[in-house]
């Protein structure tokens, strides 16, 4: 692999287009997967230097991809425009400083390195997905890793973790309770468990522990959290006492199962710290569940860099030549039963809070193997075309940004893209139809400007086909948006039957929304004054967690968020008698839901699976690149 690497740096050095705006080449695409290098705006500097301890995380998780940053320039992209390259120079930086301060910093991430951008997606034919994006991963010098649920969708991804991905890092990549059927025989993916040291000498017990996901492909397995602390191989694993235990997973670090963990580990260690670092919805959040203990989870693609400090004990049989980093006389006897003083800050990555937290200027800071990795990424996005034009966007498109319906919501666009990107070469196309989607699909906002194989991939990157039953009425299939979104009687049940059937699915769109709308709330009860201040800053994140002190390392204003409905449809065909034949056309999943609703609207018909027939060769993935091919030339 090495080599190959090597190659991609070379040719990379070569090729890269260096410029910061689209441009055409010979075969006559206009790319613009180009890094933007250097960032083009002022970017703000953090608020504050970092708070280190005697041991410090560095986290990622939820990054999908996005190894090439956020590169558009409407706001607040630039905030995360720092690349996976840049990312390694930081790392490398960050390293030294540990070394210098003689303290332990560990790199952790929690999984879903699969779905989401080109670079993990945009592979040929025959590829497997994220294969060659994780070979970047791979460089990095990571303690710990834990498989995310977006390594289960399909059994040849998953088994490209187990065959090519776990072994390069000898035991540290986990997958606690998630097993590959290879063959008949069941194994873990990665390591159920690792023990190891830290430079520093504190002997560390690490799990890697997955939530409980319904939607992993056959031939995997993922055991409930319950049972997993039940095995005899966990109690095993967490009977000797370490000097502190590295909890990663992909599991939100609030209201989901990290307890069942954490109460196991206290029933035998009740004071031994527990240091979580959790993912998978895709928000800033931070808690303790006790006062040895801190939890940290870290956003999503790329937009944020976790760090966690905690001031430990000195480890276990090392004894002398040790110091704290404020010369503070230390015992950990004494102080053994007392809350652990812990740190946390949530990173925007781009090269300015980079600099600024390594203290590098713009000409100092880029290590070799950082350019290379930015390089190798670019090369990458070459050699996938992910600058591939299917025409230009005429305005951006938020999800969340622009009420719905709206010119600028992307819900909007997407209820007019199905009706033209799912009739395309299909027999059904003259037939009457409305289309139904869930919002929580969009994954990502469309930006003004040239719209791309990468911009497609990042929008919808779930593949699901379409699915459709014919011959309904049109006034009950009318009634079946309105139901899917909480209307009628029996709602409540239904509500949390959708939303059981979508987390256990993998899509995480409420929790983040929930996130969102709270950012803006609180800034809308904040007094004159206070508001007068936030209005002065740039949008981002605005977090607000459990935790003591602020989180972000940069402040910003919120967002502006508009709420959404979780499903939305085509617009309902015109002139009809009510009683006029039409297709209810549906992301598959919805199968189930739908049937329910069906029979519940009407009882003319008793509707089963038997009625369902895929409408369409067309995957959701693909639907946005039909559209403007043919509406933004
Ligand atoms: C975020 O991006 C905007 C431009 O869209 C820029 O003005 C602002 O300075 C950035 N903020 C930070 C903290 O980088
Ligand atoms: C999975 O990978 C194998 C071998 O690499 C290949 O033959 C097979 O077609 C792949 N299956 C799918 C569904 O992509
Ligand atoms: C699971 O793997 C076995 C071989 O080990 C294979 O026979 C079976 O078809 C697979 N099941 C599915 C649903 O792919
Ligand atoms: C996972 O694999 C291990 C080792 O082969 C096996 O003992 C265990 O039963 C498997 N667990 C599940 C939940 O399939
Ligand atoms: C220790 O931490 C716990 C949990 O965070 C908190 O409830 C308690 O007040 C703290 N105790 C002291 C003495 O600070
Ligand atoms: C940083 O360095 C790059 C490469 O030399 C240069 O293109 C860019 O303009 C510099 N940016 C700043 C802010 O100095
Ligand atoms: C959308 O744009 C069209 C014309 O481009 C305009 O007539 C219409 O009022 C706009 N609708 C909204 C909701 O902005
Ligand atoms: C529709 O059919 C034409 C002609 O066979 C083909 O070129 C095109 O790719 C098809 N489009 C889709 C979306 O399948
Ligand atoms: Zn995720
Ligand atoms: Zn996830």
């Amino acid at each position: 692999m090495q080599s190959i690497l090597l190659a991609l740096a070379f040719s990379g050095a070569v090729l890269a287009c260096g410029d910061d705006h689209g441009h055409v080449v010979g075969d006559g695409h206009v790319h613009d997967h180009a890094k933007r290098e250097f960032p083009s705006v002022k970017l703000t500097p953090p608020s504050r230097p970092l708070t280190w301890g005697s041991l410090n995380i560095l986290h990622t998780t939820d990054s999908h991809g996005w190894l090439l940053g956020h590169q558009k320039t409407s706001f607040p992209e630039p905030n995360y425009s720092g690349d996976f390259g840049d990312f390694a120079s930081f790392v490398s930086h960050m390293k030294e400083l540990a070394i210098k301060k003689d303290v332990d910093l560990l790199l952790v991430d929690s999984g879903d390195l699969h779905d989401g951008t080109g670079l993990s997606d945009g592979y040929p034919v025959g590829g497997v997905d994220a294969q060659q994006s994780n070979e970047f991963f791979k460089q990095f010098p990571y303690d710990v890793l834990a498989i995310g649920n977006h390594e289960l969708y399909v059994y040849n991804n998953t088994l490209d973790m187990h065959k090519n991905f776990a072994p390069h890092f000898e035991g540290r990549y986990l997958s606690s309770n998630v097993n590959i059927t290879i063959n008949g025989v069941s194994k873990p993916v990665g390591s159920r468990f690792a023990k190891f040291k830290t430079r520093k000498g504190r002997a560390v017990t690490a799990l890697g522990v997955l939530f409980d996901f319904k939607g992993n492909v056959a031939n995997t397995t993922v055991q409930k959290v319950e049972d997993m602390v039940k095995e005899a191989w966990f109690v095993d694993a967490i009977k000797d006492e370490p000097d502190l235990f590295l909890l990663a997973g992909h599991m939100p670090v609030a209201r989901d199962n990290w307890p069942l963990v954490f109460n196991a580990i206290r029933a035998v260690h009740p004071l031994t710290p527990i240091l979580i670092l959790g993912g998978h919805t895709h928000i800033r959040d931070c808690l303790q569940l006790d006062g040895r203990s801190m939890s940290l989870e870290s956003g999503r693609y790329m937009e944020t860099i976790g760090w966690m400090s905690a001031d430990l004990p000195e480890p276990k049989g090392h004894h002398g030549g040790y110091s704290r980093h404020n010369d503070e006389d230390y015992s950990a006897g004494s102080r053994a039963a007392e809350n652990i003083t812990f740190s946390r800050r949530y990173l925007d990555p781009n090269r300015v809070t980079f600099e600024y937290h390594t203290r590098r200027g713009n000409f100092s800071f880029d290590t070799t193997q950082g350019r290379s990795i930015t390089k190798g990424l670019e090369q990458l996005a070459k050699q996938f075309d992910l600058g591939f034009t299917y025409g230009t966007a005429p305005h951006d498109f938020t999800i969340y940004q622009a009420p719905y319906p709206a010119n600028n919501s992307l819900l909007s666009l997407m209820s007019e893209v199905m009706p033209v990107a799912l009739t395309v070469n299909n027999t059904r196309a003259s037939i009457p139809n409305i289309m139904i989607i869930n919002s929580g699909a969009l994954r990502f906002d469309i930006y003004a400007g040239p719209f791309t194989k990468n911009d497609q991939l990042t929008v919808l990157s779930y593949a699901d086909p379409f699915l459709y039953i014919p011959n309904i009425p049109f006034s009950v299939a009318n009634g079946v948006l309105p139901a899917l979104n909480g209307a009628g009687t029996n709602h409540r049940k239904r509500d949390e039957a959708v939303e059981a059937e979508l987390w256990g699915r993998g899509y995480v769109g409420t929790r983040y929304r929930e996130w969102m709308e709270d950012m803006v709330r609180r800034n809308a009860e904040l007094d004159g004054q206070a508001r007068f201040t936030v209005a002065k800053l740039t949008p981002g994140y605005v977090t607000t967690d459990a935790c003591p002190g602020v989180g972000d390392d940069t402040p910003h204003a919120p967002l502006e968020f508009h709420s959404l409905p979780k499903f939305i449809a085509s617009a309902a065909p015109i002139g009809l008698a009510v009683d006029a034949p039409i297709d209810l056309v549906f992301v598959d999943f919805l199968e189930k839901q739908l049937i329910g609703i069906l029979n519940g609207l009407q009882k003319d018909k008793v509707y089963t699976t038997a009625d369902v027939s895929k409408y369409t060769n067309v995957l959701a993935t693909e639907a946005l690149g039909i559209y403007a091919q043919q509406k933004w030339n």
